[in-house]
């Protein structure tokens, strides 16, 4: 049995800047109501008429990744894409990169696990060179979410949170044991799907359906109880936490770095204080990024690793939860 390690990790978001004042510019809402509950400056939506969509985003995300990773397109065995918004209904997006690489024809996955979508993708990822099958595999998150929002005053409570962009690592085989990825944990809990919800289109209620209810029908808005997914979030996120600590016997001063899904500011200072972390030990950029799902882990080890805040030796914790219900972590030795 092998570990994997990242060896290579890269970002892109989309050029165009959407404030809060901008936003109140289209529905009623404002900064302050923005910043107060989320934490959220602004974040990146794609303009209309740009190539970008989560393949294109995920593509060039990835060849900086694979550029970091010192390995060349051709050494990589397989893709992992998670995403929520994918290009197309199927085939998946990991296909898509396969193409836009022009890589040999390796395998391609996807996987649909939103905000956890990282974490599961890392998790598979580590699965398959633990065992050898592969050596070096390219994970990818990336979400274009601002196509798909209602961003009147009725979509205020989902549309101001979410934003667009693209992380990917390069996992590779590492013999050391001792480092790399220790742990993945993974958990879902499916009563609670309707919580945080794209409806349709369906294979049973499809587009012609929706096109006939015409504005009584809004179920391809996403749909959010966003209190009820709030306080579900900081009771998993800590108990996934936990359990990758405890599976390692590390305790909680033992984390050099925590990488929570930038879901909101205020879930990420909850679990700040409940571990007692400095503000060293945390690592969040959804001030300038939104929410963007399945890339916002991704892009936040990105950011938090180009700034130096990681280094060889630390321990490094990535923890998730959202729609499904959808939860879980990582634990690393850098
Ligand atoms: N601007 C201004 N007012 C808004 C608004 C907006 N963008 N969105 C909602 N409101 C209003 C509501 O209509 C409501 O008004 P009312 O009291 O007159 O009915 C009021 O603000 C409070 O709404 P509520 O939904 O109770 O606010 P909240 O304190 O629960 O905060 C969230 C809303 C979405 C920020 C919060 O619930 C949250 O962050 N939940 C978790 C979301 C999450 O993490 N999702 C991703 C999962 S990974």
């Amino acid at each position: 049995m092998y570990n994997s390690k990242i060896i290579g990790l890269g970002k892109y978001v989309p050029e165009n800047i959407v404030t809060n004042d901008d936003l109140s510019k289209m529905m009623d809402t404002n900064d302050e109501w923005i910043q107060e509950r989320t934490g959220i400056k602004e974040r990146r939506w794609i303009k209309e008429g740009s190539e970008d969509t989560s393949a294109v985003m995920g593509a060039k995300a990835a060849r900086i990744a694979i550029e970091r990773s010192g390995l060349s397109k051709d050494d990589i065995d397989f893709i992992v894409f998670a995403t929520l918004s994918p290009d197309y209904y199927f085939p998946g997006c990991g296909v898509q990169i396969q193409d836009m690489l022009d890589m040999p024809t390796i395998g391609a996955l996807d996987v649909r696990n939103q905000c956890s979508g990282f974490i599961y993708a890392i998790s598979v990822a580590d699965q398959f060179i633990k065992t050898g099958m592969y050596k070096n595999i390219l994970v990818i998150g990336a979400e274009y979410h601002s196509n798909g929002l209602d961003k009147t005053t009725r979509g205020r409570g989902v549309s101001v949170i979410f934003g667009d962009g693209a992380g990917a690592a390069v996992l590779s085989r590492e013999e050391d044991t001792s480092k790399g990825i220790l742990s993945t944990h993974l958990h879902s809990e499916g009563k609670y799907a309707d919580k945080l919800i794209v409806a349709s289109p369906s294979i049973s209620h499809w587009v012609p359906e929706i096109i006939e209810a015409g504005e009584e029908d809004l179920s391809y808005f996403p749909y959010m109880d966003g209190t009820f997914v709030f306080k579900n979030a900081v009771v998993r996120f800590s108990e996934v936490i936990m359990e990758g600590l405890n599976k390692n016997s590390l305790k909680r001063e033992d984390i050099d770095m925590l990488i929570p899904h930038q879901a909101n500011l205020r879930i990420a200072q909850f679990i700040q204080k409940k571990f007692s972390l400095r503000d060293d030990q945390i690592f969040n950029n959804i001030q300038k990024y939104g929410n963007t799902t399945a890339a916002s882990v991704v892009i936040a080890l990105t950011e938090a690793w180009e700034e130096g805040k990681i280094k060889d030796g630390n321990t490094v914790v990535l923890a998730a939860f959202g729609s499904g219900f959808t939860w879980g972590s990582v634990i690393m030795k850098w």
